[in-house]
């Protein structure tokens, strides 16, 4: 993006002068995460859903902050493709053309899950018809949005070791009716259909310090290598980023080992989904803002060291609109705060930690 318009400047100092509490605030000369993020090369954004678009206040903030949108549900499924013959473009559409106005890049989450299936997918499918219906859903909809989607999360979340499966793959809806293969002819079909979007897998629990997180990177990359070894068309890894804070604190070593063999499989990296569950944290907002802020930028310091990452996304752009709220929630009952704007729209510390670790990156 060039320079920010008149009004939306006045809106980013006027939304900076409102946090004159944080203590890192040199807020005036704050510029905005999205152009922040093309100084570097990077693209920056978030999830956004349909109904957010309908609120004026925040679609401001949203073109002024962000150079990548992606839906959060909007093209999923259910809300897609609510019955067998029948596709429904019209939130994704709205989005779509949101960013086209705002000159933002959309990416398209998702073809293919586990989650988020229509009923009537449950009852038609069969081993039989599977490969078929996963087709005709990736030709309609990569078809509909064919040139207008920067990367699409072609397969989502396929690994789940718990499910001790030898390779690791989840013992999902696609996975009981086709067998491992579902993946690559999900692939090759958004590959068909449009060629231009950088076709991407996207999983999440990839990033901490635990054995689990371990575990799944391996199971992770060996799945990517299988890909590459049948010529799978792949062109990039989706690492969702939703962290977890609390007393223990990643030192990344295990991390940077995944991302630098994905790096040899050739891949590009996006954090697709970040945010941080503040739950296991104190109340006291200030010390949480803190450790949930020193978490971002620790993180985003280590992820962004590698320059093949070329996106970072957070999974909504204001803490009124978090999915954990509704998923994970506090057990005391306040609301999480784990992403770069509060409620009020006004940035949380979360936004100056993702400033300055983009601003300390080096440009890609
Ligand atoms: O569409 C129905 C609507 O008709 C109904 O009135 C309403 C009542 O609650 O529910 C609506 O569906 C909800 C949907 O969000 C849209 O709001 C679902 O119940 C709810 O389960 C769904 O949750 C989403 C979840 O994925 C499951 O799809 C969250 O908003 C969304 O943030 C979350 O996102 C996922 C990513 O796609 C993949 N990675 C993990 C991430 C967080 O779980």
């Amino acid at each position: 993006m060039g320079a920010l318009p008149l009004n939306r400047r006045a809106f980013v100092k006027q939304s900076l002068a409102c946090t004159a509490g944080f203590a890192w605030a040199q807020e005036a000369q704050t510029t905005s995460l999205r152009e922040a993020g093309k100084e570097k090369g990077l693209l920056v954004g978030t999830a956004v859903s349909n109904a957010q678009l309908q609120r004026p206040n925040f679609t401001t903030l949203l073109a002024e902050q962000s150079s990548i949108v992606v839906p959060e549900n909007e093209m999923k499924w259910q809300l897609i493709h609510p019955a067998p013959e029948r596709f429904d473009f019209t939130r994704g559409d709205a989005l779509v053309s949101f960013a086209g106005t705002h000159d933002e890049k959309v990416r398209g989450h998702n073809l293919c899950w586990h989650e988020q299936l229509p009923a009537w997918f449950n009852q038609l499918a069969t081993p039989q018809n599977a490969a078929d219906l996963l087709r005709h859903h990736i030709r309609e909809v990569a078809g509909h949005y064919a040139g207008r989607i920067q990367s699409w999360d072609v397969v989502n979340e396929a690994v789940h070791v718990a499910d001790g499966r030898p390779d690791g793959l989840r013992k999902s809806p696609w996975l009981r009716l086709l067998g491992p293969q579902y993946i690559d002819i999900a692939f090759r079909t958004a590959s068909e259909t449009d060629p231009r979007a950088l076709l991407t897998y996207n999983d999440y629990d990839l990033e901490q310090d635990s054995p689990e997180h371990e575990a799944k990177r391996q199971a992770v990359l060996s799945l990517l290598r299988g890909m590459r070894d049948r010529n799978v068309p792949i062109q990039a890894l989706g690492i969702q980023s939703h962290l977890k804070a609390g007393p223990k604190v990643s030192e990344w070593a295990g991390f940077h080992r995944f991302l630098e063999a994905a790096e040899r499989l050739n891949l590009q990296i996006f954090v697709t989904e970040l945010d941080v569950d503040d739950s296991a944290l104190p109340g006291d907002i200030a010390e949480r803002d803190r450790q949930v802020a020193d978490l971002y930028r620790d993180y985003l310091q280590n992820v962004l060291r590698h320059r093949s990452v070329k996106a970072v996304l957070t999974w909504g752009l204001t803490d009124r609109d978090t999915w954990l709220n509704h998923f994970k929630p506090r057990q005391d009952g306040m609301p999480q705060r784990p992403l770069p704007f509060d409620a009020d729209l006004k940035p949380t510390p979360v936004f100056y930690a993702m400033q300055d670790a983009i601003r300390t990156a080096p440009a890609r």
